[in-house]
């Protein structure tokens, strides 16, 4: 089975397993990681979702919409690896991708 490496805010790291279609908000909030709010349920207006993701998943990642774009933009927690979990939708090719949940605005 396809799976998730996340690491929490207190640094913990934990694998979980998702099937292609979810997206990856989905299989962290199914995972019981409830640190990751995800309040609008994934309809891109929240940001509660906020995560970096390992660089060396980049090229198979999903590109970024604008809507996206500028709803990090108003995080103080950007960096250049900050995705919306919910705008990911997990595909085998993304099997052990590493993502890292972003601290709270
Ligand atoms: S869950 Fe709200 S933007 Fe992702």
């Amino acid at each position: 089975m396809p799976h998730l490496i996340v690491t929490t805010r207190e640094n913990k790291e934990q694998s979980v397993s998702g099937k292609a279609g979810a997206t990856v908000m989905e299989i962290i909030r199914d995972a019981g990681i409830d640190e990751l709010l995800a309040l609008c349920g994934g309809c891109c207006s929240c940001a509660t979702c906020h995560v970096y993701v390992d660089p060396a998943f980049a090229a198979a990642l999903p590109p970024m919409s604008a809507d996206e774009n500028d709803l990090l933009d108003g995080s103080s927690h950007r960096n250049e690896t900050s995705r919306l979990s919910c705008q990911i939708s997990f595909a085998d090719a993304l099997n052990g991708l590493k993502v890292t949940i972003a601290p709270e605005d």
